[in-house]
């Protein structure tokens, strides 16, 4: 058996276990899931705010039987008394906690704890670097569509430079062959990053009509100080509203890792949109994160 210590990014994920995620993903919504987590300590541990992922993991756990901690910024005695994050971890894992989640503004942060962690670490989205489970949920909500995504265009829009969402998904989306356009301003797109095999796209326009998919995302104002481009700029360029949502292909679908800004990056009419999957995307989550606890604990 073999057993994958850490998810850092999503290399961390052989071909093989990609594959097995999605399967484990799909089985664990088919039907009621065994206890696979039964006597497994589980520590949240998020130094951002964060509703889907936090949420989802506890659910996950819980739903696998595990048993599950909580652990807040406020209770860390390390932020206030003088210890070290490595004696936390070293103190974390003499208690036999077995898995760690971690979400925090610093990239490689969780690859840090992981150092000092004898049991598995998730990185739940560290800084602009990573976001492997999004990417995750965000690939199986694309390929429950699409079976296949080899050849599929995909547009990514937005500030995708301050994004570990994108940065996760892009290197997923490559891997399984589809062909991507980064779409935004110069200051969320830099041309450099058509250098990896994507395509960067200034007009959304001209996109729309290409493409089987477009994941907004949202401007992520906590990372940088200043505004780039105006609000009004934006919405007039990228928002993806009525007039948009008209020039996409028939079975095109959009969608957002959340949370979304109403009226910046979509209008009211795409919550309407047939093939808004938003929601599909967060209940998949739940399941996709079930199927890494499990692969990470219990091996393939
Ligand atoms: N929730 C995602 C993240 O934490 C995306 C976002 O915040 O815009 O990266
Ligand atoms: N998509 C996502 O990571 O959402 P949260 O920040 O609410 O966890």
């Amino acid at each position: 058996m073999r057993t994958r210590r850490s998810l850092l990014d999503l290399d961390d994920l052989t071909a093989e276990e990609l594959t097995e995620v999605f399967a484990r993903a799909g089985a664990f919504e088919a039907s009621t899931p065994e206890k696979r987590l039964a006597g497994v300590a589980c520590v949240n541990l998020f130094f951002e705010p964060s509703t889907r992922t936090f949420t989802s993991f506890n659910l996950a756990e819980l739903r696998l039987g595990a048993e599950v901690v909580n652990l807040a910024p406020k209770d860390l005695s390390y932020l206030n008394k003088g210890e070290t994050i490595e004696d936390t971890v070293i103190t974390l894992s003499a208690m036999g906690i077995g898995v760690l989640v971690v979400r925090h503004p610093e990239e490689g942060f969780p690859a840090s704890v992981a150092m000092n962690f004898d049991g598995h670490v998730v990185n739940a989205g560290d800084g602009t670097h990573a976001h492997p489970t999004q990417a995750l949920l965000d690939l199986y909500t694309l390929l429950e569509e699409f079976a296949s995504l080899r050849g599929r265009d995909i547009a990514v829009v937005g500030d995708v430079v301050h994004s570990r969402v994108a940065r996760s998904l892009l290197a997923g989306l490559k891997r399984l062959g589809a062909n991507v356009r980064l779409v935004g301003p110069e200051a969320f797109v830099p041309q450099h990053y058509g250098d990896g095999g994507a395509v960067v796209e200034r007009d959304f326009d001209r996109v729309l009509p290409d493409v089987d998919a477009v994941l907004l995302l949202r401007i992520q104002r906590e990372r940088f100080a200043g505004a780039p481009i105006s609000d009004e700029e934006y919405i007039a360029r990228y928002r993806l509203d009525a007039p948009r949502l008209k020039k996409l292909r028939k079975k095109a679908i959009v969608l957002h890792p959340g949370p979304y800004n109403r009226g910046i990056e979509l209008d009211e009419s795409v919550l309407r949109f047939p093939g808004w999957r938003y929601t599909t995307q967060v209940m998949h989550g739940v399941s996709v994160r079930m199927a890494v606890l499990d692969l990470l604990v219990n091996g393939t």
